[in-house]
């Protein structure tokens, strides 16, 4: 089989698919790759690089006229899927749980559609887990971001000029990203505390050297396959009063809380930002999903109440040539499961085809 590599075409997105190292991967295994010209170049890999490792470099046209299977890493746009051909095979990340016509759309032109988001969260798929890999490097990214935003540094400093004491952090959300944002500010000398709803991340965070806040709730029934459920009204009210006086305390804070095919839930309102600390910095790393923090906004930086509140969408791509790396591995292990050179093997009764395959032969299978 052909695999088609689209340069992708969301605004500022720097990643790519398929490195050069996954292309000869994938070649050694039998497949032929073609490659849009340019498609590496932002994550640092040159058109010549995909030529050594066996790749041939052709225009997006050719991609849609010669390849059996078609791979990108955000969803196709408009124009791309108007260019789909019947029994083709599409691989990217789609949500569909968040947009159900998307799914429709493609199937319409008679393809066969994976999503990479909807891996399950089983030992087994965790070498194809985009979303794990994705939000690793995001969690350490957004470290780095709120470390330059502030006017203090991380570390316990003594000096002949006096004393400077570590910086305060705060991590909502002990999941990959979390834990990475903790690793992240831990190494760089600060003191990190954290809180989850899932009682099982205490455990995590104090392996990593955070200290816990835990809240209690009165649910048993927090999370579902790894994933957090929404929580009431009642529970981020507790919440609030548990974790309110680190918050007034913190230096930075990094919010990363999601919750599975939902809006964020909003854990820090109007009226804490203006009880924080005069040059306290937040870094919401969900604000492309609706926000943790009232008063962030995508793509800004803004100041309110002498708080600086950081609302960068799409951190893995400032981090290109890993998350390509990475990306690109968990594809490679993906597309193996699935298939060998020349067919996918479509095992209806298996755990990651039934999760991910959410079209076959232009047949919805899975909407929301
Ligand atoms: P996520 O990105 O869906 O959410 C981030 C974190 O926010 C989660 O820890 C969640 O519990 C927390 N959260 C949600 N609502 C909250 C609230 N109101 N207040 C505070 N925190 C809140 O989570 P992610 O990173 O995708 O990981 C979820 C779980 O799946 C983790 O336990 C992870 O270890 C597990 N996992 C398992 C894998 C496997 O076995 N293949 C692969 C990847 C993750």
């Amino acid at each position: 089989m052909k695999i088609g590599v689209l340069k992708e075409t969301r605004p500022n997105e720097k990643r790519v698919a398929v490195t050069p190292k996954i292309a000869k991967d994938l070649k050694d295994k039998g497949f032929d790759i073609l490659v849009e010209k340019d498609a590496g170049l932002a994550s640092a890999f040159d058109n010549t690089a995909y030529e050594q490792a066996g790749a041939k470099i052709v225009s997006k046209d050719a991609i849609f006229k010669d390849s059996d299977v078609v791979v990108k890493i955000n969803q196709l746009d408009d124009d791309e899927i108007d260019q789909l051909q019947n029994g083709q095979v599409v691989i990217s990340m789609v949500y569909h749980r968040l947009q159900p016509e998307l799914v429709k759309k493609i199937a319409a032109k008679g393809v066969s559609l994976f999503s990479m988001d909807a891996i399950p969260r089983i030992s087994r798929a965790q070498n194809m887990d985009v979303l794990s890999s994705q939000s690793n490097l995001a969690g350490y990214k957004a470290v780095i971001l709120g470390a330059d935003q502030m006017t203090k540094i991380f570390p316990l400093m003594m000096t002949a000029a006096g004393t400077i004491t570590p910086a305060k952090v705060l991590i909502y959300g002990v999941g990959v990203a979390g834990l990475q944002a903790i690793a992240t500010a831990k190494r760089l000398g600060a003191v990190v505390e954290a809180t989850d709803v899932r009682p099982e991340t205490k455990e995590q965070a104090e392996s990593l050297g955070a200290k816990f806040i835990s809240v209690e709730n009165d649910s048993d029934d927090v999370s579902e396959g790894g994933y957090a459920k929404e929580q009431t009204a009642e529970f981020l009210q507790k919440q609030k009063e548990a974790v309110n006086k680190s918050l007034f305390d913190a230096d930075l804070v990094v919010t990363t809380a999601l919750v599975q095919g939902a809006k964020a839930p909003v854990l820090i309102k109007e009226d804490q930002i203006k009880q924080m600390k005069r040059g306290a910095v937040i870094v919401d790393m969900a604000v492309e999903k609706g926000g943790n923090v009232e008063l962030s906004e995508p793509d800004k930086t803004v100041e309110k109440y002498g708080v600086t509140i950081i609302g960068k969408t799409n951190l893995p791509s400032t981090l290109a040539t890993n998350a390509s790396e990475l990306y690109g591995k968990n594809l490679y292990n993906f597309i193996t499961f699935m298939a060998d050179k020349d067919h996918f093997h479509y095992d209806m009764d298996e755990e990651i085809t039934k999760n991910t395959l959410l079209a076959k032969d232009g047949k919805v299978l899975i909407q929301e």
